[in-house]
């Protein structure tokens, strides 16, 4: 729990335990209508402000914390390990079908061993690829979260857990049961998903397969403020009450649903009632398309008994309940060949061996290259060139090759072995002990060059449009760019005498390069390609170190002290910040002015700003927001705020007790606001 430290004078009054009270339910529902319902209800800048005033009153008196406190979800201090856990109740798996024949099968089976069955019906609910989750709560209150392990020993991941919005600390309902079971699958949404992989890229690590090895990386996470950052969500699909039948509870899988959204949770909406083996044939043959828009994974359907009577009747085998089953989506896998293995040098260095494929069809796209991670995993597989391989692609995901058919290898194939030169450069590379991944540590190498001025160009960082990688090579192997700054000094005749570079289009990515000057300074740390200086990163840096010059100050330690960032982010920083080259680059990009502090100097960009020329005057009090906090909040949105009302007055925004500037904006026909109005103004 995070106690601050204590500088209580006061005592607590009755009226402070009220607002607490009152800020709880505040903060508790307009979380769960964001988090489970999708559907916001408060502006996110009276939601903070709120969560301040709650967070400083428990700083003040640390009594007043309670666990299911909205502010006890950034997590912990690290734990030094999980301990295990005995589920009660195990956690099943489920048998699997891949094709409506095979459920047919699995049907007619049920069937054959309750015959006196009249009418039924299922459930049919998508099977979301992550992590299922136990979750217990003692008289309302969540008190311990954790995973399935085996079936039957698990691991306490409670601290993990309190992070995830979408799980309720308190269930919503005024008398709970002395303790209820919850049931359902955390994952990691496909955004949340490629961001993390985004960081783990910038920090030269081995990105994560699937978003599912991610969301289980994630809750096995020591660090649970690491967690608290990774936006893990969850749907809730069981629900038990000890010591009753699960049919007093609910009769039906449906009611026990719907009963799950009451408590607060969050239920995935795409369920559906089916009462015919026809009814669950297009249910599943409509989500194995409309799957690819939705923002998770599901790798196929679960069907279940509504009924709980017949559940029971039914029971279950060793392993599976026999009143359920996962009809399964066929994985996205092909055979094809491997006509060459190249190893690729990124912004980091690091040497990634990329399969080169006879192309394949898969998931709706032809594939012709897989990643072979690192030599490892290419030892690991043993794969060879000329090896009939399988690749995988699920979702957006970069395929992968799973698998060598050993059997069909030709005559005459000898393993691969990574290159002790850099194929680049020629330098030669290392491979510290404790890594996988091999490295090329020459600094003007042209291919981390290259990787480091498309990072530069790419769209989470200066975003400059018909930069790609042809032209970068290009600029690079000519000698015209030796480092991102010498992008500002080309000229369109340099850029038109480049290959497939007409003058037009030279003269329009001269003004695209210009343009990216007003990017703001986060995309400019982050474009600097420093070492686990992901996007997210980098913006948690700028708010802290609003200028390259403190940002260059700063100590490791100093950095270390900004919340979010951990040892080894500092270090890179910090270290980065030390070299003399990356020292003059900052110069040099400072001449060229660039965006190097937090303010967006440029006019384009304050004109895009949603109030700019807009005037405001602000009068009485308002509810929550106090008078110099509402000005800073329309002038970063680009309003000018003045003292008196006058015919060049576009807003009046009032509170309470208005003066004698409501009476002459009402004479003038002024639109007024209330604050509620202007936060809803501000977020459009
Ligand atoms: S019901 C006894 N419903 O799939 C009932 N499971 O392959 C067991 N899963 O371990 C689970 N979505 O992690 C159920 N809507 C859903 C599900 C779901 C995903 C996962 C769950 C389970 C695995 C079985």
């Amino acid at each position: 729990m995070n106690v601050g430290k204590s500088n209580a004078v006061a005592q607590v009054t009755p009226e402070m335990r009220q607002r607490v009270q009152e800020l709880r339910q505040l903060l508790v529902s307009a979380s769960y209508a964001y988090y489970v319902l999708d559907n916001p209800t408060m502006p996110d800048a009276v939601y903070d402000k709120l969560y301040r005033e709650l967070q400083d009153l428990e700083m003040q008196h640390p009594e007043l914390i309670t666990p299911e406190s909205p502010t006890q979800r950034v997590g912990e201090k690290p734990a030094s390990k999980f301990t295990s856990v005995q589920h009660n109740i195990p956690l099943y798996s489920l048998e699997n079908a891949f094709n409506i024949e095979e459920f047919t099968k699995w049907q007619e089976r049920w069937q054959r061993s309750a015959p006196k069955l009249e009418g039924f019906e299922y459930v049919c609910e998508l099977k979301i690829d992550g992590n299922a989750l136990a979750l217990t709560y003692e008289d309302g209150v969540l008190t311990r979260g954790a995973t399935r392990g085996d079936g039957v020993t698990g691991e306490d991941i409670t601290q993990n857990v309190r992070t995830i919005r979408s799980i309720p600390l308190q269930l919503n309902v005024e008398k709970p049961p002395a303790v209820v079971e919850v049931r359902g699958e955390a994952f990691l949404p496909l955004e949340v998903f490629e961001q993390i992989n985004e960081e783990r890229e910038a920090a030269g690590e081995q990105l994560f397969a699937n978003p599912r090895n991610a969301a289980a990386g994630t809750l096995r996470q020591l660090d649970s403020r690491i967690v608290a950052k990774r936006r893990l969500d969850f749907f809730g699909y069981t629900l038990h009450i000890p010591g009753k039948d699960d049919s007093d509870v609910a009769r039906t899988q449906w009611e026990a649903l719907e009963m799950l959204k009451m408590f607060g949770f969050r239920v995935n909406p795409n369920r559906k009632l089916c009462a015919s083996l026809e009814d669950v044939r297009d249910y599943y043959n409509y989500w194995d398309t409309e799957r690819r828009n939705l923002p998770y994974m599901t790798d196929g359907v679960v069907v279940k008994l509504n009924s709980f009577t017949l559940q029971e009747e039914l029971g279950f085998t060793q392993k599976f309940p026999k009143w359920a089953i996962a009809l399964k989506y066929p994985a996205e896998e092909a055979p094809t060949r491997v006509d060459d293995i190249k190893i690729n040098v990124g912004r980091t260095g690091a040497l990634t061996p990329l399969a080169h494929l006879h192309p394949v069809q898969l998931a709706g796209t032809t594939v012709q290259r897989a990643t072979l991670h690192n030599s490892d995993r290419i030892a690991q597989l043993d794969i060879r060139i000329g090896d009939t391989v399988i690749v995988r692609k699920a979702g957006e995901i970069i395929p992968e090759v799973v698998r060598v058919l050993t059997e069909l290898r030709p005559e005459g194939t000898q393993p691969f072995q990574m290159p002790s030169c850099c194929p680049v450069c020629e330098q030669p590379v290392v491979r510290p002990v404790d890594e996988a991944v091999t490295r090329c540590i020459n600094a003007s190498c042209p291919a981390i060059l290259k990787a480091a001025v498309t990072h530069w160009a790419s769209r989470n960082a200066l975003d400059i449009n018909g930069l790609g990688e042809k032209i970068v090579q290009q600029l690079v192997d000519q000698g015209v760019v030796h480092s991102v700054a010498d992008l500002y000094n080309l000229t369109p005749e340099q850029l038109a005498s480049m290959e497939r570079m007409g003058k037009k289009s030279a003269e329009k990515l001269v003004g695209a390069i210009a343009n990216s000057k007003t990017q703001p300074w986060a995309r400019v740390l982050y474009g600097l390609g420093i070492r686990h200086v992901g996007s997210v990163n980098a913006q948690t840096l700028t708010q802290q170190f609003p200028t390259v010059e403190q940002l260059q100050r700063a100590t490791a330690a100093q950095i270390e002290g900004v919340y979010g960032i951990g040892p080894e982010i500092a270090q890179s920083v910090s270290q980065w910040f030390q070299v003399p080259a990356n020292q003059a680059l900052i110069t040099r990009l400072r001449e060229a002015d660039l965006q190097l502090a937090a303010q967006v100097k440029s006019t384009t960009a304050a004109k895009s700003q949603p109030l700019s020329g807009q005037t405001f005057v602000i009068t009485g009090t308002l509810p929550t927001l106090k008078r110099d906090e509402t000005k800073e909040l329309i002038e970063k949105a680009g309003g000018k705020v003045t003292n008196s009302v006058s015919s060049k007055t576009n807003y009046l925004v009032v509170g309470e007790d208005a003066g004698s500037k409501l009476e002459k904006a009402q004479a003038l026909g002024i639109t007024q606001l209330s604050e509620a109005q202007l936060l809803e103004l501000l977020e459009d």
